[in-house]
Formats: structure tokens, C-alpha cells, sequence
């Protein structure tokens, strides 16, 4: 059970997120000054290593606080009490731990292991893994977990099956710490799936390869947008069971391989990348309203308005950020770039391009590789993964970075412009070579003091 400071911050924080939602922010979107605590966790997606050799299993989370980015104040090593967990739960261990993802209290974690398809939930304040899930075989007899996202309604998670190409559900009650893997709500993207237009959910001309990849989702309306790896996308009701499809789109459409819807007012913004051996590059961003989706609307509707869309050169849309002012206004949306290190910064009221953040400008690393994007509380940082020289996701040729760890971003004038101002080593090193691959990465507020920020 969660001690009673535990519950009271929980609540708290979820109240004050529960006003910042209501002023269309996002989970980063707190202001002002340093009487913000936090703290930030980030996944060594490598195995957990024994001195000699990487076990096959496991990894790390490494987790720093505001009060030094240098040096982490915790390290969980997954070999251990998760591993067990997983294995005493569902007969395997858990492979390669992808993506992280606090709810919105920052009172819990989920970490989902692509290659296995565990679904490991920790209470954050002791980083007890709580309970471990592993994702139902669908196409092929496959499974993964790409991605487990708590939605923005505070009672689901979401889990992208990536090879399975299913879409499932975790049913959650976060104060009561009582998780439900919920099989009535799996849908199935291939097959005999139809959308509700009567089309193929899956078919070579619509949506070729519906391997779900990411799944970012709103509270009001209760929907995710399910991103998928050969292009298209669908727009699910989390709360329905099984899961419904609400909007449909196509290839032409919304590009492959997304991953970073972030939403605030009322937009959502969905990108599209590349990072795989059949899709080398891609770097496109689109905005969606967050009202008007139904299933009586015709395909692509309603309709994306295209922010980016660069196809002259060797670039990865990965991750994304939005800025906002001390007013909680949002100022700019960032898309990071994995294949080139740099951060496009658009404008959020013109939609224009502004500016090329380039994280190799500072002479830190040479290919600093970021993944995933974290932006701090009050504006002042940003906080990217750096991958590693071994990388063990997505293609090597956008994936291989040469200085694992956390970047810290100075963030100025509101998002417009920032710099990589140092890079904390992240190490997990067999026979002399260092074999982290830096990946999921989120930010939880520990302070109770943020309120200030929100009134
Ligand atoms: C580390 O070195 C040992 C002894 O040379 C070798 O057996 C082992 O395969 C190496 N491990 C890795 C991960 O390279
Ligand atoms: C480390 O793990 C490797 C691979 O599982 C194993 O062969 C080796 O015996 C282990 N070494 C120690 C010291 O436990
Ligand atoms: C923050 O991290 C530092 C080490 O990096 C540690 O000494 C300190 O205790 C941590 N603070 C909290 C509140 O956890
Ligand atoms: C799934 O459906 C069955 C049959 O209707 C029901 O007994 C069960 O409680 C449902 N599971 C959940 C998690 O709702
Ligand atoms: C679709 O296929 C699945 C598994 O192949 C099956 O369980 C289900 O009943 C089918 N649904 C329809 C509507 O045919
Ligand atoms: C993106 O740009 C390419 C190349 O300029 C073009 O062929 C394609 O139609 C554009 N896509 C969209 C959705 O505008
Ligand atoms: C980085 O290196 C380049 C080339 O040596 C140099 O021109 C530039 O001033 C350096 N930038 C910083 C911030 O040190």
C-alpha cells in the first residue's frame, strides 16, 4: 500500500494537473521558477550485465532529480526484483524495457519491453514494481509492447502490440494500485478487422502494415491516436470495449512509423518518421483538431493540417515537445530529429518553421542521436535521451549515437531557441565496451510547491 504522504501528493498533484487540463496544457506544462522538484527517469534499454556478460534480459532505469542532472540518484537494475516479478507472473523475463511513461499524478510508471511484451507498472516514490503483464499473441503468434501509454482520462493504459498488431487495454484505479489487463477491450488490426466505413483495417493500398506504434490519447474526448508503422492511422475510443475505431486514415494521409503525438488547446500534433530498414527516412508533422471525430465521418476526416513535410534529405522525425509561456499559453512545437541531431522549433500560432535547434552546435558530442523528449516543469530545460553506440532499436543508420546518456537543453524565450548545455554519461559497460542505449525517458514533479505555477 501507498503511505498516506504518498497519497496526499498523488491527489494533490493529479487536482493541480486536473486544472492544467482543464487549461489545455500538457503533462509538462507547469511555469515558473525553481520551486519545482522532479525527477526523471531514463531507460537503458541494453540488458542488465553481470561484470562479464549482458544476462539477455533486464536493463536499467536511471533516475535523476532536479538537484543535480549529473549524477543519478537512483539506479533500478530490471534483472532483478522486475525480472523475477515477470517471470513468477507470465514464465518469462522481460526484454528490452523501450518506453516510459508516468500517469498523470507521477505517482506510477509504466515501462513497457518491446521485445517481450511486458508491461511492468513501479510506484515511483520507492520504484517498487508493482505488477508485470505480458501482451496477448496476435498476428503471427507475435507480441511486443512498443508502447504502454496511460490515457489522459487517468483510468486506462494503452498498449501498442507492436508485431502482434493489436491495440490493447490495462483497466487501472491508481490510488487503489489495482490494475486489470482487460482482454474483452484487444482489437485486432489485421485480418478480418474492418473499420467502420466497411474498409480493411489493414490492407497493401489503405494502411499497409498496421503494427501499432505509438498511442498518445485525450481525456475529453476519450480518444488515442494509434500511429502505425506502414502509414495511416487510427483513431480509437479507449473507453469502449472492445476498443472502436473513430476516425480512420491512410497512408496519403498520415505518413509511417509516428511517434510523438503531444496535444495542448485544441490540437493534437502527430508526426511521421523513419527509423526503420524498409522506411529509412521520413520527417513529417501534421495537426489535428481534437474535436469532430465519428464513425459516421468518411476516411481522413477530419483533416490533418501539414506542419512539415521534408523529403529532400536524411532526416527522422521522433518524439515532440510543445512550449508554453508563463501565461500557459503554448508558444512552439519541437520536433526532434534522430538522423540529423537537430530540433525543428514551429511556430503554434502561424504554424511556420522558426528555427533549427542543432544539438551538435555546443561541441558536446558529434552525433548526439536524442530519441525521447522531456521538458521540464518551468520551461527552463529540456531533457532528451542520447543513444547509444550499440544501438537495439529502430535502424542502425538513424538509431547509432556516439554519446549515450541524458542531454540537458537550455531552454530560451519560451521554446524558440535552446542549446545542449552538457550531457551526463549513462554506462553499462561489458569488456570495456559501453553497451547503454539510452531510450524512454519521462519527468515526474515530487514537489508539492508547483501550484504556484497554475494560479
Ligand atoms: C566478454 O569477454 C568474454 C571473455 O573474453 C567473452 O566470453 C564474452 O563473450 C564477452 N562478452 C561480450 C558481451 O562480448
Ligand atoms: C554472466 O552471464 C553470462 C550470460 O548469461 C553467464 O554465462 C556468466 O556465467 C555470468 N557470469 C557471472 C559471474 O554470473
Ligand atoms: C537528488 O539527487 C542527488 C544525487 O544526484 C541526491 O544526493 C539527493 O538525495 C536527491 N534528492 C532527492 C530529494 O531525492
Ligand atoms: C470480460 O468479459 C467477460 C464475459 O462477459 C466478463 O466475465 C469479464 O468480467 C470481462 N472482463 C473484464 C476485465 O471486464
Ligand atoms: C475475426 O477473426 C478472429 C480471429 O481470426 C475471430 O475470432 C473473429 O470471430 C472474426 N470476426 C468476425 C466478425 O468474423
Ligand atoms: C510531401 O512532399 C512530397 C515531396 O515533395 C510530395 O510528393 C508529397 O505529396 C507531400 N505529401 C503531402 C501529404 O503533402
Ligand atoms: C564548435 O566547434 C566549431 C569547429 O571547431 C567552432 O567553430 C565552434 O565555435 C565551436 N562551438 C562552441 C560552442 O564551442
Amino acid at each position: 500500500m501507498v503511505d498516506m504522504t504518498m497519497h496526499f501528493r498523488a491527489q494533490r498533484q493529479f487536482i493541480l494537473l486536473f486544472l492544467a487540463m482543464l487549461f489545455g496544457v500538457t503533462f509538462a506544462g507547469a511555469a515558473d521558477v525553481d520551486i519545482c522538484n522532479y525527477e526523471l527517469w531514463i531507460v537503458d534499454q541494453a540488458d542488465s550485465n553481470n561484470g562479464t556478460a549482458l544476462i539477455g534480459y533486464g536493463g536499467y532505469i536511471h533516475i535523476f532529480n532536479n538537484s543535480n542532472f549529473k549524477r543519478p540518484c537512483d539506479i533500478v537494475d530490471l534483472g532483478a526484483e522486475t525480472a523475477q516479478l515477470c517471470f513468477q507472473r507470465t514464465g518469462a523475463y522481460p526484454v528490452r524495457p523501450h518506453m516510459l511513461f508516468f500517469n498523470l499524478a507521477g505517482s506510477h510508471a509504466i515501462l513497457a519491453f518491446v521485445a517481450s511484451g511486458h508491461v511492468v507498472i513501479f510506484r515511483a516514490a520507492d520504484r517498487k514494481p508493482l505488477t508485470c503483464f505480458r501482451s496477448t499473441p496476435g498476428f503471427n503468434g507475435l507480441r511486443q509492447a512498443h508502447a504502454a501509454i496511460p490515457t489522459r482520462n487517468n483510468k486506462h493504459i494503452i498498449v501498442a502490440n507492436q508485431n502482434g498488431k493489436q491495440v490493447e487495454r490495462i483497466n487501472v484505479d491508481w490510488e487503489r494500485e489495482e490494475f486489470v489487463y482487460d482482454l474483452n477491450a484487444t482489437l485486432a488490426l489485421y485480418g478480418n478487422c474492418t473499420t467502420p466505413n466497411g474498409l480493411p483495417c489493414e490492407s497493401p493500398d489503405l494502411r499497409p502494415d498496421n503494427a501499432p506504434i505509438c498511442p498518445p490519447s485525450l481525456a475529453d474526448p476519450t480518444l488515442t491516436f494509434v500511429t502505425l508503422r506502414g502509414g495511416g492511422m487510427f483513431v480509437i475510443d479507449y473507453t469502449k470495449t472492445p476498443l472502436a475505431i473513430a476516425a480512420e486514415y491512410d497512408k496519403s494521409t498520415i505518413g509511417a512509423n509516428g511517434c510523438g503525438g503531444v496535444s495542448t488547446k485544441h490540437y493534437m500534433y502527430i508526426n511521421s518518421g523513419g527509423g526503420t530498414a524498409s522506411n529509412l527516412y521520413g520527417f513529417k508533422v501534421y495537426k489535428l483538431p481534437t474535436r469532430g471525430y465519428s464513425s459516421a465521418n468518411a476516411p481522413n476526416v477530419p483533416a490533418p493540417k501539414i506542419i512539415a513535410n521534408d523529403s529532400t534529405g536524411d532526416r527522422d522525425a521522433h518524439f515532440a515537445g510543445i512550449l508554453h509561456n508563463k501565461r500557459m499559453n503554448p508558444t512552439y512545437y519541437w520536433q526532434p530529429d534522430r538522423a540529423q541531431s537537430v530540433i525543428d522549433v514551429f511556430s503554434f500560432n502561424t504554424d511556420k518553421f522558426v528555427n533549427r535547434i542543432d544539438l551538435k552546435a555546443t561541441n558536446l558530442s558529434t552525433d548526439p542521436t536524442p530519441d525521447a523528449l522531456v521538458i521540464s516543469p518551468t520551461m527552463a530545460y529540456a531533457f532528451v535521451s542520447l543513444r547509444g553506440l550499440i544501438p537495439l532499436s529502430a535502424d542502425p543508420h538513424v538509431s547509432t549515437g556516439s554519446s549515450p546518456g541524458l542531454g540537458v537543453l537550455v531552454v530560451k524565450n519560451y521554446g524558440r531557441t535552446a542549446r545542449l548545455a552538457s550531457i551526463s554519461s549513462i554506462t553499462n559497460i561489458v569488456n570495456g565496451t559501453n553497451r547503454a542505449d539510452p531510450h524512454g525517458l519521462d519527468l515526474r514533479v515530487t514537489s508539492d510547491s508547483c501550484d504556484v505555477a497554475y494560479t
